[in-house]
Parts: structure tokens; C-alpha cells; sequence
């Protein structure tokens, strides 16, 4: 085992404090996600991250897992038979003294809109890139949401084992794509298919890499001060050592300040198969990763990590596991301790809600949680009337800013084909609607019989038209329906948009009206023809 070093970055401070034991559990949290397009190596590297955690014993039993636990759910049917993640699991582990809470996000652009409700919950997140092919088109779309919501992230170079691109040409295709300044925290030695190692910069060693059977155990590391290395021993070093020289003379060394603010992003090398440059990854979560902080409420207050317990929902989802048909708010604590059991208020609701069943989440698989801290995350069951962006807390009131719901592009107008099945159809569209996994948008002439469903992604809808045949038996059937752009409006407004040729008003299901017009083009039109008109493009909640 590699020696466990200190701090390899600055650390970062928590303000002055009334409950110790609070903060330093806070303190050694690091709460954050992956985000990648789909086969970069999302669940590989999640799997070696447990492996070193050593919360697993051998790596492939993470898969055997999800194997197992796509077989007694069936509404992820769906998910293994397009071959794509859809649901989010949340996994603890420790590493270093430290507890790190890795959620998971979905791999597909369809599902952005989770992505960015999964980034509300993180303080940080790792962008994997597949080595051959740099950024495409989903982690493009992924990285956008980060950006929106100012995560720090860090690179991971993936698949450094095969034959892949050059590291310089990744960092220019990074940075041309995202627009983002690349530090790399380590460098790759051998070319990609024939991988020797990475130097780790900051303490300018050369770490050279073994190979163990797939990875199944810890790679081997060899520990070599960088001045010591004799470049006709090792194949590649003379080409990056003079790389190096190059980063060195362009100041491309990891910035902390620039890093936190989401402008800069430290890029690692390695192959999540073989356990190249894991724990290096690994090390600079806990080193760079923000702990979790005071968060800002709706009047603008933090609210300091050792103040009574808050939390709020960045997910809700029903049905999980037919075995246990029930709803569950996945709930990420903000502030104060967690403890089973205890009563809290729902603060959009004032009603106390008592928090017996409380779960970590793994897929499906449950375990009880007794305790937990800010940064953690907790799936709460029989959380009926719990929303996603819903807070709850203890004693002192708190209520967090809600998640902004993104625009909708996509619209389909959708009835259940068997009247007799029209009250499931109902509470399915409610359901669905609730956790968030389509926008319900009713007019005032057909309300309930027709209404639209509204998303970003098309594969939204099929996951609806799924959940409500197969959860609640209501068949359905989707026609188009002739929009493709919304904008918010005000009651004021909609009695006069409603008269427009071509437009629409209609209403989600928390009142906020909806004014639906068929193109861009004539969207334009009518902003600038009529300017009174109130038509908003962010549809924040
Ligand atoms: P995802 O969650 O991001 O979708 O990707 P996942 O980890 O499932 O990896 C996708 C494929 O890429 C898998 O191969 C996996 O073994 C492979 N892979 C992941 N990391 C590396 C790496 O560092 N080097 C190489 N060479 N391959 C890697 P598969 O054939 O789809 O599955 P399997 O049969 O290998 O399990």
C-alpha cells in the first residue's frame, strides 16, 4: 500500500463554531458526483473508488450488484434494456480518514434535468473522458449543467491503457470545448496503449504502475522522485519530461482558488481498469474538494453546518423496488445531525414528518442509517407528500431555495387508452409528475382528459409511458403536440396569449403558467410585437 500522505492541497476552513462534533464530521465529508458519457468508465471507476475505500473486497462485485438488482426491479427494465442509467444511487465510503459521498448521476443527456437536481446535492464532481475519444456529446451536455451550478470538477483521462489520443491534444480539446483552463495534476508516461505510469506533480514524483489481473486489487506503485528517474530505464520519460517542461513554462499547475470557482478543472491520467492513477484521483477528492458548507437559504442567510438538522429532496421516486411500493425523498443534510427516528417539519407543508425508515441508498438495496451529517444523503420512506427542492428541518425554520426546473423543448399530448383505467392514469401522471420525471402542463378546456407532458429529453417520455403502463397499468398513448419552445408567463398576460393564433397557455401542476408557442420564429414575433406581454425564458420554480 502506498504511504498515506498528508494534505496534498491547502485544506479548507469552516467558520468558528458552537457544536465541534458537528464540524468535524462535516469537516471530513467530501459529498460528489460523476459525470461522464455513457462506456467512459462512470461505473468502473466507482467500482475501483469502493475497491480502495475498501468497501469491497475485489472489485467486480459491484456489478454482480447492480446484475442482482435489475433482477428484482422491474421498472428498471427499461434502463437495462436500453443499456442506460437512469436511476441515481448515492454510496458512502471512507478513504484516508475521510467519508466520501459519491452520487451518482445519470449517463444520458436525456436525463440533464436529474443531472442538475443530482449537482444541487454535490459539492463537487469528476468529469471521466474516454482517452481515445476526449469530450463527446453527452459530457458536453453534462458539463453544461455543472457550469450552470459553478461545481468544481475534476478530469479524469480514462482508458489510458489502449491506444488513444495525445495528452496535450485532450487538454486542447477540453479547453476548445468547454472552455475551461486545464491544470493537469499528473501526466501520463508512455504513450496510451503503453502506459508506464504518471508523474504526480505537485510532489514531482514518478509513480510507475504494475498491472494486477483486471484490476482487481490495488495497483502496485512504484514511488520514484522525479530527479532520480533514469530515462534509459523507463520507456517514455525523456518525451514527458520535456511535456512536462512545457506545463511547467505555461503556469498550468493546480489552483485551488480557480478550482473551487468552477473557472479551472485539474486533469488526472490513468485506466480505471487497471487501477492506474486511482488513488491519485482519489487523494485530490479529499485534498481539493470543498467540504461541506454553511448553505444559503431563501433570504439569502447561510445556515451554518452545526445549526439544528436541515435537509432538503434533490430526488423523489416511487416504486422503486415492487417489493416495497412506496415513495422515497432522497434528502441531502444541509446542517445539525440525523438521527432515526427524530420528528422534523416539512417546510412547505408545516406538517411534522417522522423519519422511522430511514436508508443509505444503493440502487435498491437499502440499509438502515442511524446518523448522519451534513453532506450526507438519506433516503427517507413514506415521504408522501415530500417534492424534489423540499426542505425539512428541526427545530429552527429553514427553508432552501427550490431547484430550478429546466425549460421544457419537448412536448407530446397523452391519454390512457383504456377509460377504465382512467383513475390510475390520473395518479400516475401525479406521481411521475412529483418526482419529476416529465412536466404535466393541463389547459383550462381539457384539463385531466388530454393533458401534455412537457421534458427535455425524449427519453423522458418513454420512461413515462413505461412507469405508468407497468407501475400503475394504464396504457397510454403519446400524440405530437404542436409546440417546441415555452416561455413563463402571469394570468395577465395568458388571457391575452390565449387569443394568439398558434399559442397556448397551459398550467403545471405548482400553478406556474406556461405560455406554449409552435416555433422560435413566431416566439420573436410576438416579443417583439408585443412587448407589454410577459413571457420569461428561465422557468425557475
Ligand atoms: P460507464 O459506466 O461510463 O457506462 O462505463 P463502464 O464503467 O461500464 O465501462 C464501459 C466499458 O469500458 C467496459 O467494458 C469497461 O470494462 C471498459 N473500461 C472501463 N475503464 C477502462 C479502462 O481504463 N481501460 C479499458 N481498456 N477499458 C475500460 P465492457 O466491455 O462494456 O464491459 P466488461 O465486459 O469489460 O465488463
Amino acid at each position: 500500500m502506498p504511504p498515506q500522505t498528508a494534505h496534498r492541497f491547502p485544506t479548507h476552513t469552516l467558520a468558528l463554531v458552537s457544536n465541534p462534533e458537528v464540524v468535524d464530521e462535516a469537516r471530513r465529508r467530501r459529498t460528489f458526483a460523476i459525470i461522464s458519457h455513457p462506456d467512459a468508465g462512470k461505473t468502473t471507476l466507482t467500482e475501483k473508488f469502493l475497491l480502495y475505500g475498501g468497501a469491497i473486497a475485489e472489485a467486480g462485485s459491484v456489478k454482480a450488484r447492480q446484475g442482482r438488482r435489475s433482477a428484482t426491479s422491474d421498472w428498471m427494465e427499461l434502463e437495462q434494456k436500453r443499456g442506460i442509467s437512469i436511476t441515481s444511487t448515492a454510496l458512502q465510503f471512507d478513504y484516508r480518514g475521510q467519508v466520501l459521498n459519491l452520487l451518482d448521476t445519470p449517463g444520458h443527456r436525456d436525463f440533464s434535468e436529474d443531472t442538475y437536481r443530482v449537482l444541487a446535492a454535490t459539492d463537487a464532481a469528476i468529469m471521466v473522458l474516454d482517452g481515445s475519444k476526449g469530450i463527446e456529446a453527452q459530457t458536453l451536455k453534462l458539463f453544461e449543467v455543472c457550469r450552470q451550478r459553478n461545481v468544481p470538477l475534476l478530469t479524469f483521462i480514462n482508458k489510458y491503457d489502449r491506444p488513444g489520443l495525445a495528452p496535450l491534444e485532450l487538454l486542447d480539446d477540453i479547453e476548445s470545448h468547454l472552455n475551461i483552463r486545464t491544470t493537469p495534476a499528473t501526466w501520463p508516461v508512455g504513450i496510451p496503449g503503453d502506459f508506464r505510469g504518471v508523474v504526480d506533480r505537485l510532489n514531482n514524483q514518478f509513480v510507475k504502475f504494475d498491472r494486477t489481473a483486471r484490476g482487481s486489487t490495488e495497483a502496485p506503485e512504484l514511488l520514484i522522485p522525479a530527479a532520480d528517474v533514469d530515462p534509459f530505464e523507463h520507456d517514455g520519460w525523456a518525451d514527458a519530461a520535456e511535456e512536462l517542461e512545457l506545463l511547467d513554462a505555461t503556469e498550468a499547475d493546480v489552483d485551488v482558488k480557480s478550482f473551487l470557482a468552477g473557472e479551472s478543472t485539474p486533469v488526472f491520467f490513468g485506466s480505471a481498469l487497471t487501477n492506474f492513477g486511482v488513488r491519485l484521483l482519489l487523494e485530490s477528492i479529499v485534498d481539493l474538494a470543498p467540504a461541506p458548507a454553511p448553505r444559503i437559504d431563501v433570504n439569502e442567510e447561510p445556515r451554518a453546518v452545526d445549526a439544528p438538522f436541515s435537509a432538503f429532496a434533490f430526488k423523489v421516486q416511487a416504486n422503486m423496488d415492487p417489493s416495497h411500493r412506496d415513495r422515497i425523498a432522497v434528502v441531502r443534510v444541509c446542517s445539525g445531525v440525523f438521527e432515526r427516528g427524530m420528528t422534523v417539519t416539512h417546510a412547505r407543508t408545516g406538517k411534522p414528518f417522522a423519519t422511522k425508515y430511514a436508508h443509505t441508498l444503493f440502487g435498491s438495496e437499502r440499509e438502515t442509517v442511524d446518523l448522519a451529517y451534513p453532506g450526507d444523503v438519506v433516503g427517507l420512506v413514506n415521504a408522501g407528500d415530500v417534492r424534489v427542492g423540499d426542505t425539512l428541518y428541526e427545530s429552527e425554520p429553514v427553508e432552501y431555495p427550490r431547484i430550478p426546473s429546466f425549460a421544457p423543448e419537448l412536448f407530446r399530448k397523452i391519454r390512457t387508452t383504456d377509460t377504465g383505467r382512467f383513475k390510475q392514469f390520473r395518479k400516475g401522471l401525479v406521481q411521475l409528475d412529483e418526482e419529476g420525471v416529465i412536466q404535466v402542463l393541463r389547459d383550462e378546456d381539457t384539463g385531466d382528459v388530454e393533458p401534455v407532458l412537457a421534458a427535455v429529453g425524449q427519453m423522458q417520455f418513454e420512461v413515462a409511458t413505461h412507469r405508468l403502463e407497468n407501475e400503475f397499468g394504464a396504457p397510454v398513448a403519446l400524440s405530437p403536440a404542436p409546440f417546441s419552445v415555452a416561455r413563463r408567463t402571469d394570468a395577465e398576460s395568458a388571457a391575452e396569449i390565449r387569443r394568439l393564433p398558434g399559442a397556448k397557455v397551459m398550467e403545471r401542476s405548482d400553478g406556474v403558467l406556461l405560455a406554449l408557442f409552435e416555433n422560435e420564429y413566431y416566439l420573436r414575433r410576438i416579443e417583439s410585437e408585443k412587448d407589454h406581454l410577459t413571457l420569461l425564458a428561465v422557468l425557475v420554480d
